[in-house]
């Protein structure tokens, strides 16, 4: 079974754990993690059978001149994907902020297809977004693009 709740600075190493085993270890020094249990800053993590297995970091920046809930990371550990895990976090983020954006990487086709599914819509198109020179989009939920 899979569980979603907020999580606290107590769940700082585990959230470290899942975001390097996600994006790579030099996350250790530069991830979002140290966010966790911060006042300017909310974390979700799922546990699948009350093992943590996935987490989204998310806090307020600025969309067209708006302050907004933005993720900055989604993460869920390789032996736990396609299993529903990334979808209960968005869908208990989106819960609580259904008008919610993001960068995501344009080559990433997990990602996006997740973000589409949970009815999210792609804006802009961001060249030389990312350090190595990757394109982002933006992505938003329909609320915003709506208004
Ligand atoms: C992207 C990621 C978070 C998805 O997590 P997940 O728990 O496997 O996703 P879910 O099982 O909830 O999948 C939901 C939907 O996403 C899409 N999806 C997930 N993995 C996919 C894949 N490998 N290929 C294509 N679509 C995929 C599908 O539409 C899927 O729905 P379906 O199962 O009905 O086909 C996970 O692959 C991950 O942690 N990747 C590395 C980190 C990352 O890229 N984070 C996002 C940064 S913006």
């Amino acid at each position: 079974m899979i569980t979603v709740r907020i999580a606290t600075q107590r769940d700082r190493g585990t959230v470290r754990r899942i975001e390097c085993a996600c994006f790579g270890y030099e996350r250790f020094l530069f991830g979002l993690w140290p966010r966790t249990g911060r006042a300017d800053s909310t974390t979700w993590i799922a546990e699948s059978d009350g093992m943590p297995t996935g987490y989204v970091i998310a806090y307020d920046r600025h969309l067209n001149g708006m302050p907004i809930m933005y993720v900055g990371g989604v993460g869920v550990l390789p032996k736990n994907r396609k299993q529903g895990v990334a979808s209960q976090l968005m869908k208990a983020v989106l819960a609580q902020h259904p008008r919610l954006w993001l960068h995501v990487r344009a080559s990433n086709i997990a990602a996006t297809a997740l973000y589409l599914k949970l009815g999210m819509r792609i804006g802009q198109r961001i060249q030389q977004f990312y350090s190595n020179g990757d394109t982002a989009l933006v992505m938003q939920s329909a609320t915003i693009t709506e208004e």
